[in-house]
């Protein structure tokens, strides 16, 4: 039974007037406890089981989730993408895998301070930036459809978490964990990594790397560009760690150190910033009422 249920029947001639005091005594009470709770343990996100809101957000949040499921080929996005990965390719599971590279929470830490960038970014600069290297294609204008998409649909899956704005880079409060500096600085073998990508990776992504039906290319001209995150052997072993193989992520740090070496000393597509902004006139829209409105 609710707390105060029982007081309100037993007021019955004043059930209305009662249940209105109980209601403003209530929610305040309720609403303590529910931000004392930490937030892991609260988990209103559960984007699979929650509603998307009402209306025309509603509908936008859901066309950034399929945006983000299949980025290489919608319609939206198709244009400013320049290879054959999507968002969910890395953001595993459309952002809502709890470790790689998770989209869960991110949205609390913007706008934040981009050591990259030499700016502080908000959050759409960060997803949009993301077109221009993970995807090797070009930055969607500013207020695009695809831009406004996107970043609804993250900022949805940080539904009911705090903001804490990062000043340090723009990364969420569930990040990759970093290699410990130890395990960086030693290296990786590219000879081991070669075998053992043979043994754990080639059954999905294939021996040359190009990829196929169950995995997409990790090298060559239709994966990511030098530019990207996942080009930097600590940042791509860190992210196997918590991500692949897939569904079943068990590689210990030397052996992810080893085959991000090996994956990584193949060609791709190489990062020169011209190449991937878009014209100055198609750098951002006015995402407003037009005077005729
Ligand atoms: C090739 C892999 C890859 C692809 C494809 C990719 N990303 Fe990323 N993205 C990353 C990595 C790695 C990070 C850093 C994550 C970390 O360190 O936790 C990142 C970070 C981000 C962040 C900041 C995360 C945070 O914690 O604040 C956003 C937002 C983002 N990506 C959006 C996108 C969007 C939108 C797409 C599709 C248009 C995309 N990414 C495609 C690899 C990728
Ligand atoms: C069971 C099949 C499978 C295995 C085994 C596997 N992967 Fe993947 N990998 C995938 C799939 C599928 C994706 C894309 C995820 C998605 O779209 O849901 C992916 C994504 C990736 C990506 C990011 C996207 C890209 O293509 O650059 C990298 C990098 C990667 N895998 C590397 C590896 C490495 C290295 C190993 C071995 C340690 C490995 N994978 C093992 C299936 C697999």
């Amino acid at each position: 039974m609710p707390p105060g249920t029982d007081m309100a029947i037993s007021h019955s001639t004043h059930f209305v007037r009662s249940l209105a005091r109980q209601m403003f005594v209530c929610i305040p009470v309720l609403a303590i406890i529910f931000l004392a709770v930490p937030s892991d343990a609260t988990e209103p996100d559960s984007p699979t089981t929650r509603s998307l809101p009402k209306g025309e957000l509603g509908r936008v949040i859901e066309l950034g989730r399929e945006i983000v499921q299949n980025t290489a080929n919608h319609p939206l996005s198709k244009p400013y993408v320049g290879n054959a990965l999507h968002c969910t390719s890395c953001h595993l599971d459309a952002g809502t895998h709890p470790t790689a590279a998770t989209f869960l929470g991110i949205a609390t830490a913007y706008p934040a301070w981009s050591p990259r960038e030499n700016r502080v970014v908000t959050l759409q600069d960060r997803a949009l930036n993301c077109f221009m290297r993970s995807q090797n294609g070009t930055r969607p204008p500013v207020g695009s459809e695809v831009a406004v998409a996107v970043t609804a649909y993250i900022t949805w899956l940080s539904t009911g978490q705090p903001i804490q704005q990062n000043a340090d880079f723009p990364l969420g409060p569930r990040h990759v964990p970093p290699l410990a500096d130890a395990d960086v600085a030693a290296g990786g073998d590219t000879g081991r990594g070669g075998e053992l990508y043979a043994e754990h990776c080639a059954s999905c992504h294939n021996d040359d790397g190009l990829g196929g039906d169950d995995g997409p290319p990790v090298w060559g001209p239709r994966s990511y560009n030098d530019g990207a995150g996942l080009s930097r052997v600590p940042k791509l072993a860190a992210w196997l760690k918590v991500a692949m193989p897939l569904d079943d992520p068990y590689l210990s740090n030397q052996q992810a150190l080893d085959i991000a070496a090996f994956v990584n000393r193949h060609d791709r597509p190489v990062f020169r910033l011209q190449e991937h902004l878009p014209a100055a006139d198609k750098m951002g829209q006015y995402n407003g009422k037009s005077a005729a409105e």
